[in-house]
């Protein structure tokens, strides 16, 4: 299989461009495009019987996991323990015979995620892997496999990946909440229709968004550290931004939880830090809101991730305001993931670093 950059700099470039059309791809897999329905029919976990679900990975598909945490609660009502696999692994959790457990993997290979699916399969757990290599370890051993169909990813920062695990989370969620009752068929019908508008939303997204992404990664790449902040599904996609950006051009980078800025990170605040809010107009815009005017207060610099609504209803001053369209909360977290995807990327060209493989990270790791 050969794989080459097409027109792009680098395969992490290619690999974020080719976004709507390897999630179009994988949501074929799992929508029914004539019903509006998840079609999850072959699926060996009876989602309806599990009482929990474990969800355990590493890096990037951690995130992802993150992410599917607050949808299988939200519309399956499902508890969700989720860990990263190197935890998950020692912490002796109770685990009961009546749950699920999740894996996440790009490679399909990474040492802790496997050593997690094993231990849950001695505890008789039922065993699903949401992989993007179909013939990897972790596939095998499951009862259950989810492909995400993203392809080979060949930029060690992942991308793609991530929005295709995102895409077969929020399908497994929703599919899941039919099984369980918790999503009527009506509400199925509605959140499987934003789930296939996504592609073509995320084409319209990466076409309008780069000139500026690329002029704010000019002073990003200026910067010593940077704060990213986001409440609900905002706040993993927080912790994906900072592992992005630190990893390929190596600053500093954190990601916080909103709510836990008065609990320690607003202590740095000043006008060399730049924060970075993602803040889609949801149920949580205006208490984020409040967060950034505390941040504001302490002359911090602002750049602010939100959406048509989020831009008109926020007084603020930002360093700068990225306006993505309106789009459902289902969708929320891939559409957002893109501009944080095109900063990381740009800024790491300006530094100069070697985007495609950062040095000291590996694409895949098979070692504890
Ligand atoms: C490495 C990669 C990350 C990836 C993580 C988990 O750290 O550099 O991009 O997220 O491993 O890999 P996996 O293949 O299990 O998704």
């Amino acid at each position: 299989y050969m794989v080459d950059k097409g027109n792009h700099k680098h395969f992490m470039e290619k690999e974020i461009y080719e976004q709507p059309e390897v999630i179009s791809r994988a949501l074929g897999h799992y929508v029914d495009l004539i019903e509006n329905r998840i079609d999850l029919e072959a699926v060996s976990i009876d989602f309806a019987k599990v009482q929990s679900l474990a969800i355990s990975a590493c890096g990037t598909a951690y995130l992802a996991g993150l992410i599917g945490k607050y949808w299988f609660e939200r519309y399956a009502r499902l508890p969700v323990e989720a860990d990263v696999a190197s935890e998950f692994r020692y912490r002796d959790i109770p685990l009961s015979p009546q749950s699920a457990a999740l894996f996440i993997s790009q490679s399909g290979e990474t040492a802790d995620t496997l050593a997690s699916l094993r231990y849950c399969k001695d505890e008789g757990l039922q065993i699903g892997a949401v992989v993007n290599v179909r013939e990897s370890t972790i596939a095998r051993e499951s009862d259950a496999v989810f492909p995400i169909m993203a392809g080979p990813e060949i930029g060690v920062a992942s991308t793609k990946a991530f929005t295709c695990q995102l895409a077969v989370l929020a399908a497994l969620a929703i599919g899941a909440g039919r099984a369980r009752g918790t999503v009527s068929r009506q509400e199925e019908e509605r959140l499987v229709r934003h789930l296939t508008e996504m592609p073509r939303i995320m084409s319209s997204v990466l076409n309008s968004i780069q000139p500026k992404m690329e002029s704010l990664a000019r002073e990003l790449s200026k910067c010593r550290d940077v704060l990213y902040l986001g409440r609900g599904t905002s706040y993993p996609l927080a912790m994906e931004g900072a592992l992005k950006l630190k990893e390929i051009s190596y600053i500093h980078a954190e990601g916080y939880a909103a709510g836990e800025l008065k609990h320690g990170p607003i202590a740095l605040i000043d006008e060399n830090m730049p924060v970075i809010v993602i803040a889609p107009h949801d149920r949580f815009f205006e208490k984020t809101v409040s967060n950034m005017q505390e941040v504001a207060a302490r002359g911090g610099r602002i750049i602010f991730i939100t959406d048509e609504k989020g831009a008109a209803a926020s007084k603020l001053e930002t360093m700068s305001t990225i306006v993505l369209p309106v789009v459902d909360e289902i969708i929320a977290p891939m559409i957002f993931s893109l501009p944080i995807q095109l900063l990381a990327y740009h800024t790491a060209v300006f530094m100069g670093t070697d985007v495609d493989q950062p040095r000291n990270l590996a694409k895949s790791v098979t070692v504890e």
